[in-house]
């Protein structure tokens, strides 16, 4: 639109005004942690640290969240803030405004391509979680041995018709939210949601404590054996650092330019990677004494959760309502997380294309459904195809392997990457320090991080897979 070809000192300061803003830093803090809070910490995280042999790789997955993850969630918050527009129009924006190549915005373009394809499988899974809900309720898994319960797992994935129907349940919870604003929706859903998963994954994690094999589960989780560490295991807690936070795609831009200026986008931005990590390794405290007790695979993969909670939920007093409320909540986690990865999609179209917020919503979202068809067929019909096969990184991966680990570990550090070049070599220093507001050394630290190390050890672990072995 014509707007946004001569952008101006106006249009990068005044942009905020013209759209809704959150009501406060907590509203922010809440809505950035539905973000990032989601299968991510619950589904992928303890079943990614299960195949990758514990304490080593969650200790690098750690330094990650801490030395790459967080600045540059404050990066994008930063650039998300200062451009005030969707993150394709906020890059192009500063871009034009500090005279810089206009190119930049591809970074909002990967955001807007990852988005479309991390979502078309996150709604699968969602709507597995979705599906547990009626497993759970209707009183199945009470008193279940470990093979009953990892058999009405299978039947489920080997059924297309069923993950079909809970697939595209989850893309119209996701649609509908969206389509009504951020403001309207987001802020309302995730206000008192959150708290209630927290507070119910606590519950899990008293349970496993009194019963299961809690010590040896605290072992695996943190005490370091680096003769298990892989160098793929390295990029995918890198990988996954990323995923977790929700950063490589812009999505902190986009909640970003939503924050009102004032309000300290370190802080903030702390308070959510501490919120985040937290519930990631509560839910590994959670599922793995529940693992070791029962003599179960930590190495099981994707199903990891869903083989193991509801094994504890059928054998919990009152297990039968624990387990439904935890399958409603993890679809409440999944929920904010689908939407804020619609949302710049559905943002992006709206400013470029000119479309409305409603019909944005439906187009983004039917490719997204469309393309989680894909996956669904991969967990059954098409199991044994490996499209790219042949390279040896992705010997046997399925469609859907595909998605996530193309995903995960490649377009969002990559990403993350130029977000970090952007902040760390291409944008005004001046402004930037206006906007972190931080002490001198602060900003210092910060500045070498995004600029040296983020970029460095991006490329470093890039180079390392690809040539390393
Ligand atoms: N962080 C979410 C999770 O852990 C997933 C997610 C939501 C995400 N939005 C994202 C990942 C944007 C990458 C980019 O489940």
């Amino acid at each position: 639109m014509s707007e946004s070809r001569t952008p101006t000192a106006k249009a990068i300061e005044g942009s905020n005004a013209i759209r809704g803003l959150w009501s406060s830093r907590f509203a922010f803090i809440l809505a950035a942690t539905g973000s990032a809070m989601g299968l991510g910490n619950i589904w992928k995280f303890p079943y990614i640290t299960g195949e990758n042999g514990g304490g080593a790789f969650v200790l690098v997955y750690l330094l990650c969240i801490a030395a790459i993850g967080l600045p540059i969630m404050m990066a994008e918050v930063l650039i998300g803030r200062r451009g005030g527009r969707s993150p394709v129009n906020s890059l192009k924006a500063i871009a034009g405004h500090d005279r810089l190549n206009p190119a930049w915005r591809m970074v909002g373009v990967i955001g807007v391509i990852a988005g479309f394809l991390i979502l078309s499988f996150y709604s699968v899974i969602g709507g597995w979680a979705v599906s547990y809900v009626g497993t759970a309720a209707s009183g199945q898994l009470t008193g279940q041995s470990a093979d009953a319960i990892g058999a009405i797992f299978s039947d489920l994935l080997a059924d297309p018709l069923t993950l079909l129907m809970w697939h595209t349940l989850f893309m119209a919870l996701v649609m509908f939210v969206v389509a009504k604003g951020v403001r309207a929706g987001l802020e309302r859903a995730v206000t008192f949601l959150m708290p209630a998963l927290f507070l119910l994954l606590l519950t899990v994690v008293g349970y496993a404590m009194t019963t299961g094999e809690f010590g040896r589960a605290v072992t695996f989780l943190f005490q370091p054996d680096f003769s298990k560490l892989t160098t793929s295991g390295i990029l995918v807690a890198l990988g996954h650092a990323f995923f977790t936070l929700s950063l490589g795609m812009a999505v902190m831009m986009a909640y970003g330019s939503y924050l009102p200026k004032g309000i300290s986008i370190a802080k903030t931005s702390i308070a959510v990677c501490v919120i985040d990590t937290g519930v990631a390794l509560l839910a590994g405290l959670a599922i793995f004494p529940i693992v070791f007790a029962n003599g179960l695979e930590p190495g099981a993969g994707p199903g990891l959760i869903f083989q193991t909670l509801p094994l504890a939920f059928g054998q919990m007093p009152m297990g039968s309502l624990f387990g439904t409320l935890f399958f409603v909540l993890l679809i409440f986690a999944a929920w904010t997380s689908g939407i804020s990865l619609l949302e710049p999609i559905v943002e992006w179209l709206e400013e470029q294309k000119g479309m409305n917020r409603t019909r944005s919503t439906l187009a983004a979202g039917f490719v997204c459904w469309l393309l989680g068809i894909a996956s669904i067929l991969s967990l059954n019909l098409w199991s044994d195809f490996a499209p790219l096969g042949w390279i040896g990184m992705l010997e046997g991966k399925t469609i859907f392997d595909l998605l996530d680990f193309f995903t995960a570990n490649i377009l969002l550090p990559l990403g993350g990457l130029l977000v970090a070049v952007f902040a760390g070599w291409v944008m005004s220093r001046e402004a930037m320090e206006k906007e972190l507001a931080l002490s001198k050394p602060m900003f210092r630290l910060w500045y070498i991080t995004v600029r040296y190390i983020t970029p460095v050890a991006v490329g470093a672990v890039f180079i390392y897979n690809l040539f390393g072995s």
